[in-house]
């Protein structure tokens, strides 16, 4: 029987309406103090992989060009009624597969992806696309909750897995091995509160690690 993708989930589609009433403030203000810490600077070009519904898009500064990609229509369509209603010039949302970026090589200095490594389906596939249009010494930028290292909590997490991954994302996935298979050159990890269940990574891609031989 072959394994069911996070991505497949119908969550994503049939309950985009639901999404920001139930993640919405949340997730944004967690991405608000996420997104100031980077001080983008002006005329930065950012990548966002998996925007969904652009919780994250307030707070973004406009002197930066922001691209948001989803696979989801209807989650893009919400995304797409903020960038009208607010009059965000500096945002931008296209239909795309995080894992076959249609962009060239080097082309952002920042890749961000929130809440999403645990929705792809191949989130080592995720990060070396990410690391391919991210300029050398660009960020690469990680907002997810990973399994915990606590034994008793690990094991609990673990055990959802198969539940929550008919919900559209996966429990299994520890930090650890993410970093070393993605061999993700990070800079800074850290949780932006004691108790947060969720982890910020920034990674700087590092020169040509990427291009292979
Ligand atoms: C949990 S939501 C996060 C949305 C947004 N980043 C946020 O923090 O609110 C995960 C998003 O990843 C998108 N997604 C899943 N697989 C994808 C893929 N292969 N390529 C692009 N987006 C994908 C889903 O459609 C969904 O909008």
């Amino acid at each position: 029987m072959s394994e069911i993708e996070a991505h497949e989930s119908k969550l994503y589609s049939d309950f985009a309406p639901l999404y920001d009433k139930v993640f919405g403030k949340i997730f944004s203000s967690r991405l608000r103090q996420v997104i100031r810490s980077l001080d983008i600077p002006r005329g930065a070009k950012v990548l966002e992989v998996g925007a969904g519904t652009g919780t994250s898009f307030p707070a973004y500064p406009p002197h930066c060009e922001v691209t948001g990609i989803d696979l989801a229509p209807d989650m893009l369509a919400r995304a797409q009624g903020k960038i009208l209603e607010n009059g965000w010039t500096h945002l931008k949302v296209l239909e795309m597969d995080a894992l076959q970026l249609k962009f060239p090589d080097d082309s952002f200095d920042y890749v961000m992806a929130f809440h999403v490594v645990t929705v792809v389906p191949d989130p080592v596939r995720m990060i070396e696309e990410a690391k391919r249009v991210c300029r050398p010494g660009g960020k690469i930028v990680i907002v997810n909750h990973f399994t915990s290292d606590f034994p008793l909590l690990g094991f609990l997490t673990e055990i959802l897995d198969p539940v929550t991954r008919r919900l559209g994302w996966r429990t299994n996935l520890r930090l650890r091995p993410f970093i070393e298979a993605t061999e993700l050159k990070v800079e800074k990890a850290y949780k932006l509160s004691k108790l947060s269940l969720y982890t910020v990574l920034v990674g700087c891609n590092q020169q040509n690690g990427h291009r292979g031989a």
